[in-house]
């Protein structure tokens, strides 16, 4: 698949079919977010790859009542916790190197879209999921002090048929020339 098509059509997929996504279908998404760049190449990133229906039912009940994918999440063929260790990335001898913080969130963010593009290249859907009780997702994982868990991938095959996504802002409300606010596209 191009590239640009898989990062066009690639959505957010709350419904699944029953399909079994496989072991090595796991691992190949999870090795496209391996691959991912991180800061200082630390990768402070790790995967919790869940099959039990009995944890991925407490997973699912973590996320808000209101969570358009809180269904989804206990019927998915796995959940992929994605975590990563606090204090490494844009740290300095322990301190933020930066004005920003916890730049892991970023490193997080880059991997898990490789993992969702690769799905996507295979086949398969996810939606990534944020809106949940982090501190309840750690303590089910067993997930130690010094990680956290920071989004939650259901992952199987589509049960939305060639779902369009919400459209996105256009080019010119985001881009600008030379400063902040002077458009670059007219
Ligand atoms: C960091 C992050 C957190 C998200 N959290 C949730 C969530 O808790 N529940 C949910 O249903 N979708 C969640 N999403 C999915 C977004 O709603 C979705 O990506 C957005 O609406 C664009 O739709 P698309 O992915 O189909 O293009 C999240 C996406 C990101 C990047």
């Amino acid at each position: 698949m191009e590239l640009k098509e898989a990062i066009l059509k690639r959505r957010s997929i709350r419904k699944f079919t029953d399909y079994y996504v496989t072991d090595e279908e796991i691992k190949e998404v999870i090795e496209a977010a391996r691959w991912a760049p991180s800061w200082k190449n630390l990768q402070v990133w790790s995967f919790v790859v869940i099959r039990d229906r009995n944890i991925m039912e407490q997973i699912s009940n973590t996320f808000s009542k209101t969570n358009p994918a809180r269904q989804c999440a206990a019927t998915a063929s796995a959940l992929i916790a994605t975590c990563a260790k606090k204090g490494l990335s844009g740290c300095s001898n322990g301190l933020d190197a930066t004005c920003l913080n916890n730049w892991f969130m970023f490193d997080v963010g880059l991997a898990v879209q490789n993992l969702c593009l690769r799905a996507h290249d295979l086949g398969l859907a996810t939606v990534i999921v944020g809106l949940l009780d982090h501190q309840s997702c750690k303590s089910i994982l067993s997930v130690p002090e010094d990680n956290e868990v920071v989004v939650i991938i259901p992952i199987g095959k589509s049960a939305e048929k060639d779902k369009t996504g919400p459209s996105r802002k256009t080019l010119d409300t985001m881009t600008y020339l030379d400063s902040f606010g002077k458009a670059l596209i007219r």
